[in-house]
């Protein structure tokens, strides 16, 4: 079978790190790199630590308005298509790089897969929000991680070819997270070996593009007691920056460049809390064990709520402060992303399907 696989962004690294080496066990894979994230703690990193194949294009679409980047990609993920002719066209998440492939794809002879797909939050604000509805209306196979996934597929009508193979972070976790361990010496080189502290990450438009809010989160993590790292998005720097926040934050909070994937899952694995608004990081604080406290209003991860280790407190300073001295705690042995052998059962369903 030929694959050809779409990444662009740091989460899909990760997730591609995961099914990519499963995939190529029998078929060839096409790996494309739309360049969406192109610095190298955004994306070479990655690649470099994990051992994720090099791909085999980079579009080198970099950063525009969403209507801009998009069209970029899709015209170009088209032209690949029509020159690779694979037998299917594998999207991860709910990017900008996500919806050109499944646009892309949706239209040409290749099945459309879509892993992670029936994830909704409900707020259409979120441009993600609106790439995952669109991306999963433009596929032909679905991989949906939870079976509330599958219920939200279903109530759009979408019942036929969905398989609920469980979450594919929670695979790559597993593959990593022994070498992290004994490997990462970031802790130490922070000075934070033994130490209580919490890890925070903060990126999403909400929360960077309005000075108030992303002063009030950045205020109340730093008056709390224990140190907080913060490997700051390349948008929060420059927000800080605009706004004259970013002297004061670095004097106040730990702030780094963003990490390799190895060296935050050893941070988060040591963190008393993980403080963030990312989805990927949700899922892996819960795997790990590890409070997570999300600085939003809701999210597409319920089940992390549901199982009481995640709680959602938006941007508001009083709830962030409970939370961070009463911190959630998980009360479930529920395993609701399932075994973590996602990229197996992708492998299986796709060669069940493409025969
Ligand atoms: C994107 C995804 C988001 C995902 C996140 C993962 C969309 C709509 N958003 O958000 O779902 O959670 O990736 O991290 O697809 N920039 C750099 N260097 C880079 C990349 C970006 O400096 O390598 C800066 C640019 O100023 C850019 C801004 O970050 O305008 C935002 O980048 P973009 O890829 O548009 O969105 P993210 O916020 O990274
Ligand atoms: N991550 C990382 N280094 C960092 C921050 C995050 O390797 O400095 C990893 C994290 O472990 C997770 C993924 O990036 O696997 C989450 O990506 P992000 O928060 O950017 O996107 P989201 O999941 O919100 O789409």
């Amino acid at each position: 079978m030929n694959i050809l696989s779409v990444v662009g962004a740091r989460p899909q690294f990760v997730k591609a790190f995961a099914v990519s080496q499963e995939l190529r066990t029998r078929h060839d894979e096409v790996l494309v790199h739309t360049g969406q994230h192109y610095d190298e703690e955004l994306s070479g990193v990655f690649f470099d630590t994990l051992g994720i194949p090099k791909p085999d294009y980079n579009l080198g679409v970099g950063s525009d308005s969403h209507g801009k980047q998009t069209a970029e990609m899709l015209a170009q993920l088209e032209e690949l298509i029509e020159k690779e002719q694979p037998d299917v066209v594998f999207l991860y998440g709910d990017t900008n790089s996500t919806l050109a492939g499944a646009l892309a794809g949706a239209k040409m002879d290749p099945a459309v897969a879509h892993v992670e797909a029936g994830l909704r939050s409900h707020n259409r604000d979120m441009p993600e929000e609106i790439n995952r509805i669109l991306s999963d209306h433009a596929s032909d196979l679905f991989f949906p991680p939870s079976e509330r996934a599958v219920e939200y597929l279903a109530s759009e009508g979408i019942t036929e070819n969905v398989h609920n193979v469980g979450d594919v972070m929670y695979d790559a976790l597993l593959l990593a997270q022994e070498t992290a361990l004994t490997e990462s010496t970031l802790l130490t080189e922070l000075g934070l070996d033994g130490e209580p502290y919490l890890l925070a990450t903060v990126h999403r438009p909400r929360n960077t593009d309005e000075r108030e809010r992303l002063e009030a989160i950045l205020d109340t993590l730093a008056a709390d007691s224990r140190p907080v790292v913060l490997p700051a998005h390349p948008r929060t720097v420059e927000r800080l920056e605009q706004y004259g926040l970013l002297d004061e934050f670095e004097e106040r909070l730990t702030l780094i460049d963003p990490v390799g994937y190895l060296d935050f899952v050893a941070l988060q694995a040591d963190a008393n809390i993980v403080v963030t608004d990312s989805g990927g990081i949700q899922k892996e604080a819960f795997f790990l064990g590890v409070p997570c406290v999300t600085l939003r209003e809701e999210t597409e991860w319920t089940e992390t709520i549901d199982a009481g280790g995640n709680v959602l407190v938006g941007a508001d300073p009083d709830a962030i402060r409970d939370a961070l001295s009463n911190p959630p705690q998980s009360t479930s042995d529920a395993e609701p992303y399932g075994d973590g052998n996602a990229a197996v059962k992708i492998r299986q369903t796709l060669e069940r399907y493409v025969e």
